[in-house]
């Protein structure tokens, strides 16, 4: 009898990773990614750059310790069915080695479809044999990003009209699979689904072990694409937590086209909504000023909170919008956003917010302590602009 509870413990321990969910993301993952300035040209130096320049500006140590390679690595499959990388990716396993070597973590990019969305390799009928390949090269985090699987998603629908569920079960039968194959590698891979929010992905994300996902489409460097998806996630505070979070896009600072104020205000919102924080910039050419948003002490600190807790909105009225996100220690973070073309003040009323007899304030971008306020703190904000404060007793 004791001779079988431990070879039952031995057989349990050998297949439950020594990791759980939660711990693998207890906070929102941050680092970089590839795509949203190399997209589709990105080679093994220019990610190795990115790896040196997360060291060089201090990024690493401020928390961005992904580098992740988005779509476009992929060469072909050999008679085995084993995925090599193209001309452009010489040697995975050397260059997980590399990014390791820095203290970094190394992510990678497939998909459950035939292809992705850039008409390289998916995974779709290699999900295990890539998992383990992945596994193999050290790779810490998986973008698995829906594409082309939307076709067989149709084909399914067309084939099982009388059942409305039939596509999205099929796509999320293909998350599962995907997240499985991860699992049985027995390493800690951060599991992130990029399927732009379809069928709800917070509800059944964190049942299939997924970390993040995607809850909208694509953003792009633009101040109008970046706050209609920012603002679009009311609502969603009460899906996120530590080991699974919700994902409004990788980062667009320092891409150049939206200005100081936007960018200002790109950074106040993700880390409101405790969003996975991906630079998205090349990292190699950054200005003072992205540094200064993207390595801000107290808004890092803001989105890495220990408690876990997504913001939210606490009023829009016109083109004023505050959000607020619960902190430790019984702090809150207050954002406060003009969308509009002119300056305009916008308020919050710290007894609205947990502070009756008012707070101490501190302006995260100004890196000032503003002392004891109570009432309503007013901010004047120019056109597009933010601020992002931090109440405590
Ligand atoms: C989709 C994703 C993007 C990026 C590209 C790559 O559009 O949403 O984030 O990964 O594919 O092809």
């Amino acid at each position: 009898m004791r001779l079988f509870a431990s070879l039952l413990c031995a057989l349990l321990l050998s297949v439950a990773p020594a990791f759980s969910q939660t711990q693998l993301a207890a906070t929102p993952p941050m680092g970089w990614n590839s795509w949203n300035h190399f997209a589709a040209h990105v080679t093994d130096a220019d990610v190795r750059s990115a790896a040196d320049a997360l060291v060089s500006t201090g990024m690493r140590d401020a928390g961005y310790v992904y580098v992740n390679v988005d779509d476009t690595w992929q060469g072909k499959r050999d008679a085995q069915g084993v995925l090599h990388p193209n001309e452009r990716f010489p040697d995975m396993k050397a260059l997980g080695d590399y990014i390791h070597s820095k203290g970094l973590k190394f992510g990678i990019y497939s998909g459950p479809g035939e292809k992705t969305c850039g008409g390289y390799a998916g995974s779709l009928g290699h999900e295990e044999q890539d998992a383990k390949m992945y596994a193999s090269w050290g790779v810490d985090f998986l973008k698995y990003d829906l594409c082309s699987f939307q076709d067989n998603m149709h084909k399914a629908q067309a084939e099982h009209p009388n059942d409305p569920n039939a596509a999205n079960n099929l796509m999320i039968a293909a998350y599962r699979k995907m997240g499985d194959a991860l699992k049985a590698t027995g390493r800690p891979i951060v599991y992130s689904l990029c399927q732009y929010g379809v069928d709800q992905p917070w509800k059944w994300g964190p049942g299939l072990g997924a970390n993040m996902w995607r809850t909208t489409d694509d953003i792009d460097d633009s101040y109008g694409r970046m706050i209609a998806i920012g603002f679009s996630q009311a609502g969603l505070s009460k899906y996120a937590g530590p080991g699974h979070w919700n994902d409004p896009d990788m980062l667009e600072i320092g891409n150049g086209k939206m200005t100081a104020d936007e960018y200002k205000t790109h950074m106040s919102l993700w880390v409101i909504l405790a969003a996975p924080l991906l630079a998205g910039n090349d990292l190699s050419t950054m200005t003072e000023a992205d540094k200064s948003l993207l390595m801000n002490k107290d808004a890092i600190a803001i989105d890495q909170d220990s408690l876990g807790k997504q913001g939210d909105r606490l009023y829009e009225s016109g083109d004023l919008d505050v959000w607020t996100k619960p902190l430790s220690g019984g702090r809150v973070a207050v954002g406060l956003f003009n969308r509009s073309w002119s300056v305009r003040e916008v308020s919050v009323d710290l007894g609205q917010i947990g502070f009756p007899n008012g707070g101490s304030v501190r302006d995260v971008w100004e890196k000032k302590d503003l002392g004891h306020r109570s009432g309503v703190v007013v901010e004047t904000l120019p056109k597009h602009g933010a601020a992002l404060l931090i109440v405590g007793k």
